[in-house]
């Protein structure tokens, strides 16, 4: 296949880029304007295969269409977003324009050149506080910041011009896979995570670790929940980047769907430090701490569609893996053994 991966110099993008190559089976071509994305990763990945990089703002709607409608992609995998809640809430159009009108235009030009499959990195974040804690592809979207709202109108969007687009074209028309990750950490070894100011728990726990920061604060005590700790969902990034390919190769021989990536497992903050203090051997100072605005207390994935319906196996179900790795990571970035 003929794929185009925006946004995959990026955490995510670049360990579905990784899978893809070790296929040897497709034809890639990644666009990136490394605002987050890491050329380092890029190259790291040479090493596997070939591959086309194009450094390009999906904002540039002009070249990207020349390059789509030049190269005819069979599928598109859409990673290129901003991901900061804090900074959606600050910063709302820059949310909107970007994470929603870019993809507007980009399902637009996919379309029109004749792409087949459309793969959507959604969020978590589109469920907003559900009652239950555990939701499923069918439980109500309601999110409560503008990166998740930001996401949740995207995936309309997504749907309404796929459904066009099959009413047009029947079978020729654009099918879309829309995943919606959970609470995604870890590394492969060679790439990981490498943002500045990390805000996600695991990563600013291995900081912890290695001695970049002090102490890690528990963002609220007094949840309902099962410690007061709020409790989340995490997922390896290797198991979220096969999600992908899984979803991609059911699209081949089924119609358009919705897939929540989460084991279905929950962790509290405090079971992730704690693990994360075996793991290591590390005793880390840990510190009580207000709420954080916009957390629900417990958000669990129902994962078993995507498990029954494609071929996905998870291969690294282990908080004990992904925070290892997430380590080993941490340790390599700062040239610690
Ligand atoms: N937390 C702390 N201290 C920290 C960092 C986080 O106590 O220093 C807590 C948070 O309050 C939260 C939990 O750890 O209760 C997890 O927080 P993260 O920041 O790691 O992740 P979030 O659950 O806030 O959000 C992530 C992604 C979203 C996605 C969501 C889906 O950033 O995009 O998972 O579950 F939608």
């Amino acid at each position: 296949m003929k794929i185009l991966l925006t946004g995959a110099a990026g955490y995510i993008g670049s360990h579905v880029l990784k899978q893809l190559l070790e296929t040897g089976a497709h034809e890639i071509c990644v666009v990136d304007n490394l605002y987050s994305g890491k050329l380092e990763a890029l190259q790291c990945l040479e090493k596997i295969a070939k591959f086309d990089f194009i450094k390009l703002d999906i904002a540039n709607t002009a070249e990207l269409e020349k390059l789509m409608v030049a190269r005819r992609f069979d599928a598109v995998i859409h990673f290129a977003a901003f991901i900061e809640v804090a900074e959606s809430v600050a910063k709302p159009l820059k949310y909107y324009l970007n994470n929603t009108a870019n993809t507007a235009n980009l399902v637009k030009i996919a379309i029109e050149s004749g792409v087949k499959y459309f793969i959507f990195s959604s969020t978590a974040a589109t469920y907003g506080e559900p009652e239950s804690g555990v939701v499923s592809e069918e439980s109500p979207q309601m999110p409560i910041n503008p990166y998740g709202a930001s996401k949740l109108m995207s995936e309309r969007i997504i749907k309404d011009a796929c459904a066009a687009s099959k009413a047009k074209a029947g079978a020729n028309g654009m099918k879309y896979g829309i995943l919606r990750y959970f609470n995604v950490a870890g590394a492969d070894g060679e790439i990981g995570q490498n943002y500045p100011n990390a805000t996600h728990l695991i990563k600013v726990v291995c900081e912890c670790i290695c001695g970049a920061r002090e102490s890690v604060s528990v963002f609220g005590s007094d949840y309902e929940s099962r410690d007061g700790t709020c409790e989340r969902d995490y997922i390896h990034v290797c198991d979220l980047a096969s999600a992908h390919l899984a979803v991609l190769e059911y699209l081949s021989s089924h119609e358009s769907d919705v897939f929540n990536v989460g084991y279905g497992k929950d962790f509290s903050v405090r079971e992730v430090i704690e693990c994360a203090k075996k793991v290591s051997g590390v005793d880390f100072k840990v510190l009580d701490a207000p709420r954080r605005a916009g957390d629900p207390a417990v958000l669990i994935s129902n994962a078993s569609k995507i498990r029954k319906l494609t071929s996905w196996q998870p291969r690294y179900q282990s908080l004990e893996l992904i925070i290892s790795s997430a380590l080993a990571w941490e340790k390599k970035c700062r040239n610690l053994s």
